[in-house]
C-alpha cells in the first residue's frame, strides 16, 4: 500500500478534493532498561519503522473529525474544539483529543478544526507503543498544520501527561521519548530522572534484531503495571528512612545491597533489586556496545530477562517460552521481553543467516506449548515523529 491509497481514502471518507499533509510517528522497541523509567533509571529504546500515519487538513469551522483506517467501517468520530473532554465512546480518538486539549491548555493556538485520517501498522496491543505513537503523531501534525513552535521535549512530556491524566494509564516517559526523539539506525540512552540523553549507533555486524510477538494481548491499564510502580515506591520510601535519594535509579548495586535490609517487605525488595540492577546493566550494555562487544551486549539482555522473570515477575508463560527457546537457537546472541511485559513482544539478536531457522524452530516450540503462532518481524530502526514530505511506500 502506498501513500496515494491513504490520500484516496482521506478524500473519500471526508468527501473532499483537498490534498492532506502527511505525518508519521513510529512505534518503539526497548533494547534494555525495562521498568527503570519510572524508577529514575536509564532506558535504551529505539524507534522502529512500523508506526502511525496521520493525514490532515484544516477546516473553516471548529469541528474536528477523526477517522481510523484500522477499523473496517467509514465511521467518523467527531468533536468540537470547545469540548475535548474524555468521552469513553470516542474510544481511540481520545488519544488525539487529549493531545489537542493539552497543547491548547499550554497556550498553543489551535484556531480551527481539522479532518484527520489515521493509519497504523504497529501490531495491535503488542507492547510496541501504538498509543504513544498516536499521541506523538498528533503532536507533530498539530505543529505542522497550525505552525506551532513546540519544544520537542515538551511535546514528549505532554504526551506522557495525556497518557497519565487524560487516558489514565500511569506509564513512564520512555515510550513518548523514544518516539519523539528517535533517529534512524540509533538507539537512545536516556536518563529518565534528568532527561539527559544521547544517541548510540546500532551496529550489530552480521546480526539483525527480530521482534517476536507472542500474540497474547497486553492490556497495560488492566495489568499489574501500577502494582509494580507502588511496590517500587514503597521500597524507595523504606530506603529513604536512611538514604538521601530521590529515586532507585540513584543507587549502585553495592549501595543497594548494603541498605536493602531497610525494605520491610520481601516482594518490594525483589522489585527494587530489579530496578537498581537493571539500571546498571543498561549502562554496562551501552559501554559494551560502544566497544563493539555485541556478544556481551546479548548476554546482558539475557540477564535482563531473567531479572524481569524472577525478581520483577512481569514475563509470563508466553514470553518465557519465546525467550528461553530463542536462547537455545544457533546464531542467537541474546533475547529478552521488551516493553511492559505481561504478553506483548520479545526481541532477539540473531545472525542474519540463521533467521529462517530461528523463526521456524521458535514457532514450532511456541505453537506446541501455547496453542497458537507467534509472529516474527525484522526490526528496522527508523526516525522519530515528523512530517513526511516525500511520497513513500508504506
Ligand atoms: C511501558 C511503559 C513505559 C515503561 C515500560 C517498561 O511500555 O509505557 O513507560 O515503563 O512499560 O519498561
Amino acid at each position: 500500500m502506498d501513500l496515494n491509497y491513504l490520500f484516496e481514502r482521506f478524500q473519500s471518507v471526508f468527501s473532499t478534493k483537498e490534498t492532506p499533509r502527511t505525518f508519521f510517528a513510529p512505534g518503539r522497541i526497548n533494547l534494555i532498561g525495562e521498568h527503570t523509567d519510572y524508577n529514575g533509571g536509564h532506558v535504551f529504546p529505539a524507534s522502529i519503522s512500523f508506526g502511525t500515519y496521520a493525514l490532515a487538513t484544516k477546516r473553516d469551522d471548529k469541528r474536528i473529525r477523526f477517522h481510523s483506517m484500522n477499523f473496517p467501517s467509514d465511521e467518523i468520530i467527531e468533536s468540537d474544539l470547545s469540548n475535548l473532554d474524555f468521552k469513553k465512546s470516542d474510544d481511540w480518538a481520545n488519544y488525539p483529543k487529549g493531545m489537542i486539549q493539552y497543547l491548547k491548555n499550554e497556550g498553543h493556538s489551535i484556531t480551527s478544526g481539522a479532518d484527520i485520517l489515521f493509519f497504523g501498522n504497529i501490531p495491535n496491543a503488542a507492547g510496541l507503543s501504538s498509543s504513544a505513537s498516536l499521541e506523538m503523531v498528533t503532536g507533530v501534525m498539530l505543529e505542522g498544520l497550525f505552525h506551532l513552535e513546540i519544544d520537542r521535549i515538551r511535546m514528549i512530556l505532554i504526551g506522557q501527561q495525556v497518557e497519565n491524566h487524560y487516558i489514565g494509564v500511569n506509564s513512564g516517559i520512555m515510550d513518548q521519548f523514544a518516539i519523539g526523539k528517535g533517529k534512524k539506525d540509533h538507539a537512545i540512552l536516556l536518563d529518565c530522572q534528568s532527561l539527559n540523553y544521547h544517541y548510540a549507533p546500532i551496529d550489530l555486524a552480521n546480526h539483525v534484531i527480530i521482534i517476536i510477538n507472542t500474540n497474547k494481548r497486553r492490556e497495560l491499564a488492566g495489568s499489574k503495571y501500577n502494582e509494580r510502580r507502588s511496590e517500587c515506591e514503597r521500597a524507595l520510601l523504606d530506603l529513604q528512612s536512611e538514604l538521601d535519594i530521590l529515586s532507585l535509579g540513584e543507587l549502585s548495586k553495592e549501595k543497594f545491597d548494603n541498605y536493602k535490609h531497610l525494605i520491610k517487605n520481601d516482594t518490594d525488595k525483589k522489585r527494587a533489586k530489579h530496578a537498581v540492577y537493571e539500571n546498571e546493566r543498561t549502562l554496562e550494555a551501552l559501554a559494551r556496545l560502544k566497544e563493539g562487544n555485541i556478544k556481551k551486549f546479548g548476554e546482558l539482555m539475557n540477564r535482563s530477562h531473567l531479572s524481569l522473570q524472577h525478581d520483577y515477575q512481569v514475563t509470563g508463560l508466553e514470553l518465557d517460552t519465546i525467550v528461553e527457546t530463542a536462547w537455545k537457537q544457533e546464531g542467537v546472541l541474546g533475547a529478552r521481553m521488551t516493553g511492559a511485559g505481561f504478553g506483548g513482544c520479545a526481541i532477539a539478536i540473531v545472525d542474519k543467516d540463521q533467521v529462517n531457522n530461528f523463526k521456524q524452530n521458535v514457532n514450532t516450540v511456541y505453537r506446541d506449548k501455547i496453542g497458537y503462532d507467534a509472529t516474527f518481524y525484522i526490526a528496522s530502526i527508523g526516525d522519530g515523529a515528523k512530517e513526511l514530505t516525500n511520497e513513500g511506500v508504506l
